[in-house]
């Protein structure tokens, strides 16, 4: 579906996640999904979708997420995948037809404003696909209306950065050779939106959930095979690609040097594996 009224105050996210981030995440989708393996086993454990069950993946992307569900609710169940990026969104409509799973739909809106019918799901999941809102208890509320008054939510977000391995190493090593950025705050749309505990549980109790749970989900992933390859995956994405953006061609050379050095000792060890801190969140409506 397009031509769907997205939300003002979205349009950077929407038009980020339209652009330089989406041919992106097309490109890398299955090293990507290698990458959150592991944290989409969490998730599903900890969303537990059942046999006939109406499941909303909010942020869907590629569609990875919304297939594994599927595939959980089984042919009497559906899934619908949510999602502002057309580009991504194409990919996970041609992943869908291929899996051949007739209850799996797509829909291109922002979560913010997507026209849902209220008291559909039984399930609210996400992986990474709800820390883009520019006013969080705006979207939560509006998919929460869409919830059964029994209906569950699940999903992961990261922990602050620095807590995050894969960000901490590359930003250190990059950040004395590139201009210096306006600061992202803490609390702006964007990966890390969610790090903070006491402001995720506040966002969520005024959206109209309780039984709200947070738990730490320590992981690791895979972030290249080779140094090299390490070198161009970590800085062609999110915070490294930001960083070089506005560089001179010497100060990005600077960057790319002082990275390779970074992440030599983790090649060293066989492949760059880094460490992965996320926040398990799940709750109910109340
Ligand atoms: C970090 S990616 C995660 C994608 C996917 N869930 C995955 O794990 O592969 C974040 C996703 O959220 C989507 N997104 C950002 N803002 C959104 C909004 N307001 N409404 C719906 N989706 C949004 C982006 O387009 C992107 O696909």
């Amino acid at each position: 579906m397009t031509g769907t009224i997205h939300s003002l105050s979205n349009q950077d996210q929407i038009a980020y996640w339209n652009g330089e981030a989406g041919a992106r995440w097309v490109a890398e989708q299955e090293r990507l999904d290698a990458m959150m393996a592991a944290t989409t086993i969490a998730l599903l454990d900890a969303a537990d979708p059942q046999a006939g069950e109406h499941v909303l993946d909010v942020g869907c992307g590629c569609g990875t997420t919304s297939i594994a569900l599927m595939e959980s609710v089984g042919p009497n169940g559906k899934v619908l995948g949510l999602d502002v990026s057309a580009p991504m969104l194409e990919v996970a409509r041609r992943r869908g037809r291929e899996a051949d799973l007739s209850g799996l739909t797509f829909q291109e809106a922002d979560a913010a404003t997507a026209s849902l019918s209220p008291g559909t799901f039984d399930l609210l999941s996400s992986r990474f696909g709800v820390m883009f809102f520019a006013d969080p208890v705006v979207a939560f509320r509006n998919l929460r209306r869409a919830l059964k008054p029994s209906g569950r939510l699940a999903f992961v977000c990261w922990r602050d950065w620095r807590q995050n391995e894969w960000v901490r190493v590359p930003v250190m090593a990059v950040q004395p050779h590139v201009p210096p950025q306006p600061p992202l705050a803490p609390e702006d749309p964007g990966p890390f939106a969610f790090a903070r505990i006491a402001r995720l549980r506040t966002i969520l109790a005024a959206s109209g959930f309780d039984a709200i749970t947070v738990r730490p989900l320590n992981g690791s992933g895979l972030f290249g095979e080779t140094l090299e390859e390490g070198v161009q995956y970590l800085s062609g994405f999110g915070p490294i690609s930001r960083m070089l953006g506005p560089a001179s061609e010497l100060e990005r050379a600077r960057a790319m040097s002082a990275l390779r050095e970074a992440l030599r000792p983790f090649a060293a060890q066989g492949s760059i594996m880094f460490g992965l801190a996320q926040w398990l969140v799940t709750a109910r409506v109340a």
